[in-house]
């Protein structure tokens, strides 16, 4: 499905929106490498300092399908950022798309300075739900979504794209004044809320709130395109919730371009999102099908089980024991994450299944964030 997108003819019409999946160079050069059907690879969004982002859980399943996130814009800082990009090797029929974030005019200018270089277009994340002082505000304000935009427009010679949030009562609005800005493309939407989900009484996400994704919000991500076509003309990314052919089909009626697929790759392994792609991609040409659907994972059991510690048992002085109450069904070569609430989540191989045990071993603490 060859497609033209802000210059260039790309070999498919599909991204993987910005933080799900082509989080690192080498996962980025994979998908070059290997899965033409999409065409516009985006990065996790950059910033100007390295950010370790919140302590796990960052990812939650409240229902199949649907997520919350709340992963504090983790990334290595811009000057890091652009010598890991600077080792990728672009396909001519592949558009690189880098998301940077700030906190201000000034940092959204600077980061852009330093990754224009090694990307086909700047995508602006002016609109992350979570991380205070970043995004979100910003993009709720047409004046400043308007300025900020111009000002990295004047700082780089590549196209550059808005990326909207869904938190506003008219998002056409603020469409408009990105292209009055000088925006080239929007992309939409970003993740809805910030909101909560609980597992037995403890908030999942270390953050408390986090983003909602995937299926619950499509009707809303739907809402938004359609209000975004409808105000402006520019190319649009959608995203938000789609997990079949026949959503794609609906965003494409709306006047989408590209169409980004993000939670519903929740589970899979490089090869199964590969399928996927190209089951899609059948589904949408020659057989006007709708089967790429049933290779989402949402068999996916994300849920907690309550576990209490019965014995701790010190083996060393750095290594102990840890026996639980009951068995969880761990399979060889299978681990668990075991979440303390109000303290974090980590994975673990366990040591028995009946009952559940697993080792410790102290490597001391991390160093403050
Ligand atoms: C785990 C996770 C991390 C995300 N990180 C970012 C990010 O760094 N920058 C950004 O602009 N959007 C980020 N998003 C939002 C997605 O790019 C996308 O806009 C949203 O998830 C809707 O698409 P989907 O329903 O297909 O997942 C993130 C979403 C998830 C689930």
């Amino acid at each position: 499905m060859k497609t033209q997108f802000l210059g260039k003819t790309l070999s498919g019409p599909f991204t993987i929106p910005s933080g799900i999946v082509t989080c690192s160079a080498p996962i980025i050069q994979a998908f070059f490498d290997s899965i033409p059907e999409v065409g516009v690879l985006t990065t996790k969004s950059i910033g100007p300092t390295p950010r370790a982002g919140y302590r796990e859980p960052v990812l939650s399943q409240y229902a199949p399908g649907c997520f919350v996130n709340a992963v504090g814009l983790t990334n290595p800082g811009a000057e890091k950022a652009a010598e890991m990009m600077a080792e990728l090797v672009i396909p001519e029929d592949r558009f690189l798309l880098i998301s940077i974030f700030g906190g201000s005019v000034e940092e959204y200018v600077s980061v852009a300075k330093i990754m224009a270089p090694y990307a086909d277009g700047l995508e602006l994340n002016l609109s992350c739900p979570h991380a205070k002082g970043y995004g979100m505000a910003m993009g709720q304000d047409p004046a400043l979504v308007q300025e900020i935009t111009a000002a990295v427009k004047a700082a780089v010679n590549i196209p550059v794209v808005p990326k909207l949030t869904p938190n506003v009562p008219n998002i056409g609005e603020i469409a408009q004044a990105a292209v009055a800005g000088g925006a080239d493309a929007i992309c939409a939407i970003n993740t809805v809320g910030p909101g909560n989900h609980l597992s037995y009484g403890e908030n999942v996400l270390s953050n408390g709130m986090g983003g909602m994704s995937g299926k619950g919000v499509l009707p809303l991500a739907l809402k938004c395109v359609n209000e975004i076509t409808n105000a402006v003309d520019c190319p649009v990314i959608a995203c938000g919730g789609i997990s079949s052919a026949d959503n794609v089909r609906a965003f494409e009626t709306l006047g989408a371009n590209i169409f980004g697929i993000g939670s519903a790759l929740v589970g899979m392994t490089t090869a199964q999102i590969g399928q996927y792609f190209k089951t899609l991609t059948n589904d949408l040409t020659s057989a006007k099908s709708n089967k790429a659907e049933a290779l989402i994972r949402y068999d996916i059991d994300m849920d907690f089980q309550p576990l209490t510690l019965v014995s701790n048992e010190k083996v060393c002085d750095d290594i102990a024991i840890l026996t639980f109450d009951k068995k969880v069904g761990v399979q060889a070569g299978e681990f668990i994450f075991l979440w303390i609430p109000g303290l974090g989540e980590k994975p673990f191989s366990a040591l028995t299944d009946d009952p559940f045990s697993l080792v410790i071993i102290n490597l001391g603490s991390l160093p403050t964030p």
